[in-house]
């Protein structure tokens, strides 16, 4: 006669389950964890090299003005909203003219600045949207520390 345990087949439901939740845990943040699209983070490139390098120096690594990028500009910005970086740029920044960059540009320079700081990307656009995310990481390394420039 054939014997059924019941139990011993919700186990195996129950560990397909776990498997299946890990595996969905597991997969690259990119996509939903994502800042920015990369091809804002270049445009942004461009805006930065345009209007704020000249301080800042093309590589964020601080001239007239601090770094951008690394661990004091973390221990500042991390863990923040990302609202009060944007808007310390949007109102204190280009220093020479505070307020002139448009926020479509200033957005894009922001998503090049978190590229630099090792944010990851994603599949829509830095802006406004993401104002009250606090500055949070995936990565712990800083892209201009494993690529150089
Ligand atoms: C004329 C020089 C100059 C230009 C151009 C300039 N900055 Fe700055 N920036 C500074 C100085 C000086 C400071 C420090 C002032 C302060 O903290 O109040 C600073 C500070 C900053 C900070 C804060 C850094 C920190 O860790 O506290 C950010 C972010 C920033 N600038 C972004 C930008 C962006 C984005 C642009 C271009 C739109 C830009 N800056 C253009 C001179 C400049």
């Amino acid at each position: 006669m054939l014997i059924i345990d019941p139990s011993a087949r919700l186990t195996r439901t129950a560990v397909a389950i776990g498997l299946t939740c890990l595996a969905v845990l597991s997969e690259p943040a990119a996509a939903a964890d994502g800042w920015f699209t990369p091809a804002q983070a270049t445009q942004g490139h461009q805006f930065f090299n345009n209007q704020c390098a000249q301080c800042h120096r093309p590589d964020l690594s601080g001239a007239a003005g601090p770094a951008l990028v690394g661990p004091a500009f973390l221990a500042t910005w991390a863990n923040r909203p990302l609202s009060d970086l944007y808007t310390f740029e949007h109102t204190k920044m280009p220093a020479v003219n505070p307020g002139s960059v448009p926020p479509e540009q200033l957005w894009a320079i922001t998503a090049y600045i978190l590229q630099k700081n090792g944010f990851a990307s994603g599949d829509s656009n830095l802006s406004d949207t993401a104002a009250s995310r606090p500055l949070v990481s995936s990565s712990s390394t800083p892209a201009s520390v494993t690529h150089g420039k």
